[in-house]
């Protein structure tokens, strides 16, 4: 059997236009980390239940890793790497580093990005939590996650 086919793909990634050859159902977890480059984003589980994997596209959450390359094309993706602005580390990356909210980091970049997006929106204690319920850390017991959170919506 021949090697599956790959097919020109296009998107913008944390502002830049990249295109590149790449199978149309390769993951987009995948088409990130090895035709990209950018190694931010994680793989944890590979069966979109963990989180580790989470980056914006068109601004709206997403697993990578459940993500065929192909439905990207034309939009625009952002992940860990496009956060910081100016060489500078985004608030939430910030209060990460300072809480303690990061320990082996296999979850944090997916654990920040989802935490970024309910920043856009936030509410109560109990909702940043749901907000967060589908990205698993088995480190820092969840409770340094919280208070890093709740630091950054602060500044
Ligand atoms: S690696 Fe994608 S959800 Fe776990
Ligand atoms: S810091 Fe290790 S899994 Fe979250």
């Amino acid at each position: 059997m021949s090697a599956p086919a790959e097919e020109k793909s296009s998107f913008v990634i944390n502002g830049k236009s990249w295109s590149g050859a790449v199978h149309p159902l390769k993951r987009l977890l995948d088409t990130i980390r090895e035709d990209v480059g950018l190694t931010g984003t994680k793989e944890g589980c590979g069966e979109g239940e963990c989180g580790a994997c989470t980056v914006f596209l068109d601004g709206q959450v997403v697993m990578s890793c459940m993500v065929p390359t192909c439905q990207a094309e034309g939009k625009q993706i952002t992940t860990i790497e496009g956060l910081a602005e100016n060489g500078r580390l985004h608030p939430m990356q910030e209060s990460f580093a300072q809480e303690g909210g990061a320990q082996c980091g296999i979850c944090t970049p997916g654990m920040i990005m989802a935490a970024v997006a309910y920043a856009r929106d936030p509410g109560s204690a109990e909702d940043m939590r749901e907000a967060l319920a589908g990205n698993l850390c088995r480190c820092t017991g969840y409770i340094r996650i919280f208070e890093a959170v709740k630091k950054a919506m602060a500044k």
